[in-house]
């Protein structure tokens, strides 16, 4: 199935659309009480064409907190297949690339959501280096993800892997755009109104909003 996908994913080629880049943005306190209430809200993501970006902001509108875009040293490509082609590469080679983001007093968040799309049938290897390099000990981590339908492959055992001393959530994968036939940010209209709700739905579950 995951040889099937990545196959499918390298077939044909299409414009990047990279993010806007690093996003600090907070808002004052966590809304919505539950389990939530009194903790620090941090969103760490990763996002080529904005639809994890989008997911994230959604995510802050619901629970405030800060939102941190992750951001590489030596940017991926642009071209749809070269990148591809570097990711399978990394994969193969565990190779976790050098982040540009500097995330500051980390000690002080309780809960860190980390939302990255799906890549290989993975997690993209700058989340890897992210959970790498920030220790999540004693945090709850809440994954989200968005992919182009195939689903979250490994990503979610991934960071349960990468938080072996952490409270890991259940996650939220929803489908974001398709880069492979040119569909790129898909997170407008009728679609981000689904999204929308899929995250409040989630977040209710998770008992962080009412
Ligand atoms: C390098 C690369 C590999 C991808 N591999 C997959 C995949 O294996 N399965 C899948 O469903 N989507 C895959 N996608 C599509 C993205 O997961 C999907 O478009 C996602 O919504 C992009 O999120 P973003 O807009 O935040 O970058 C891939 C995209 C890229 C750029």
């Amino acid at each position: 199935m995951t040889t099937i996908a990545v196959g499918v994913l390298t077939l044909s080629c299409s414009k990047a659309q990279r993010s806007s880049g690093e996003d600090n943005n907070t808002t004052s306190s966590p809304a919505g009480g539950g389990s939530l209430a009194g903790k620090k809200v941090l969103i760490v993501y990763l996002s080529r064409t904005r639809n994890t970006q989008a997911v994230a902001q959604m995510i802050q509108r619901e629970v405030g907190g800060r939102l941190v875009a992750l951001e590489l040293v030596n940017p991926y490509p642009q071209n749809y297949q070269a990148q591809v082609a570097q990711v399978v590469r990394e994969n193969n080679e565990n190779f976790l690339p050098p982040l540009k983001t500097k995330v500051d007093s980390l000690d002080t968040y309780d809960v860190v959501f980390v939302g990255f799309p799906t890549w290989d049938m993975k997690m993209p290897p700058p989340m890897k280096s992210f959970l790498n390099q920030y220790r999540l000990t004693g945090k709850t981590v809440v994954p989200f993800n968005t992919n182009a339908g195939y689903g979250i492959g490994s990503g979610f055992q991934t960071v349960k892997e990468l938080c072996p001393n952490s409270t890991v959530l259940e996650g939220l994968s929803i489908r974001g755009g398709i880069e492979r036939d040119g569909i790129l940010f898909v997170m407008e209209g009728d679609r981000e109104k689904q999204a929308q709700a899929e995250v409040k739905t989630w977040l209710q579950k998770l008992n962080f909003v009412k």
